[in-house]
C-alpha cells in the first residue's frame, strides 16, 4: 500500500513539515516529494519571494545599483497577494500565482535570483510573507520549505528538518537544472549567484538562515534521492507515531 492511501485512512493526526536549509540544496523537491506521498500541501516559500521580487522588477522598484527602493515597495506591500495554483500543472509544480497571474517560469529566472535576497531581508516583507504562510498552515497537512520555517514561521511544527550540502554541489545542481531549462548560464554566474544568497540570508537581521535547535539535520551532498526520501519519510512515521502514543 503506498504511503497516501495509508495516511488517507487512517486519519493520522496532520502535522506541520517545515524544512530549511541552503539555496539549491534540494529541499524543494524532497518537501514536494513528502508532501505528494503522505497527502499534504506543499508550499514554497521561496516562491513567494520571488514573486515580491519580480512585482518589484516590473514596478521599477530596484534601482540601477541593484539596490532596492524601500520606500516605493513597502506602501504595495498589501497589494501583492501570493499564492498557488490549487493543483499541480503537468510538470507536477504547483504554479505561483502573483496577484492571480502565472508567474512560475518568470520567478526562477536568474534575474529575480540576483535580486531576491536583498529583497528578503525587508522586515515588512517578512512580515507580509510569513503572515500569509502562517495563514496557509492554520489547518496543518502541511510541508513548507524555506529559510525561517522551523525558526519563524512555525517554530511548533512537530517535524523540522534542516538540509545543508557543500556550495560547489549546489551551485553544479542550480546550473544543470537551468541549463536543462534551455538557458544559456555560465556555471561561474550561477555559482556566485548561491554564494552571495547564502551570504545574504545567513548574515541579515531579521530571521537568518539557521538550523532550529530541533531540527534534524541532513547533509544530502552524497545521497541518492532515494536515500534521502528513505530517510524523510522514516522521521515522518516516527513523528506521527509518537503523536498518537501521546494522544
Ligand atoms: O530555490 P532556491 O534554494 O534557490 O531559493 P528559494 O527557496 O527559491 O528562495 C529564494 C530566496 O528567497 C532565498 O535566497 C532567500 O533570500 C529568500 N527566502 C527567505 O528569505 N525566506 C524563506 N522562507 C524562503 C526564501
Amino acid at each position: 500500500m503506498i504511503m497516501e492511501e495509508i495516511y488517507e485512512i487512517t486519519d493520522a493526526p496532520k502535522i506541520i513539515v517545515a524544512i530549511d536549509g541552503y539555496s539549491s540544496s534540494g529541499k524543494s523537491t524532497m518537501a514536494r516529494e513528502l508532501a505528494k506521498r503522505v497527502g499534504y500541501i506543499y508550499i514554497d516559500s521561496g516562491a513567494m519571494y520571488r514573486a515580491v521580487t519580480l512585482y518589484a522588477m516590473r514596478n521599477g522598484m530596484i534601482n540601477p545599483d541593484g539596490s532596492v527602493n524601500v520606500e516605493a515597495l513597502i506602501p504595495k506591500l498589501s497589494d501583492i497577494y501570493v499564492d498557488f495554483e490549487p493543483v499541480a500543472h503537468e510538470d507536477g509544480v504547483q504554479h505561483t500565482l502573483l496577484n492571480g497571474e502565472d508567474v512560475e517560469k518568470e520567478i526562477r529566472s536568474l534575474e529575480v535570483s540576483n535580486h531576491v535576497s536583498p529583497i528578503a531581508v525587508i522586515p515588512e516583507v517578512r512580515e507580509r510573507m510569513v503572515a500569509i504562510q502562517q495563514e496557509f498552515g492554520r489547518e496543518k497537512g502541511i510541508v513548507m520549505d524555506g529559510r525561517d520555517i522551523g525558526t519563524t514561521v512555525f517554530p511548533d511544527a512537530e517535524l523540522k528538518v534542516f538540509v545543508v550540502a557543500g556550495l560547489h554541489e549546489r551551485a553544479r545542481r542550480r546550473w544543470r537544472e537551468l541549463t536543462q531549462k534551455g538557458l544559456d548560464i555560465r556555471f561561474e554566474e550561477v555559482y556566485e549567484n548561491v554564494a552571495e544568497r547564502d551570504r545574504i540570508d545567513t548574515t541579515r537581521e531579521v530571521s537568518p538562515l539557521t538550523k532550529a535547535e530541533d531540527a534534524y539535520e541532513l547533509d544530502n551532498g552524497a545521497i541518492t534521492h532515494e536515500e534521502q526520501m528513505e530517510w524523510l519519510m522514516r522521521l515522518f512515521q516516527q513523528t506521527i507515531e509518537k503523536l498518537e502514543n501521546e494522544g
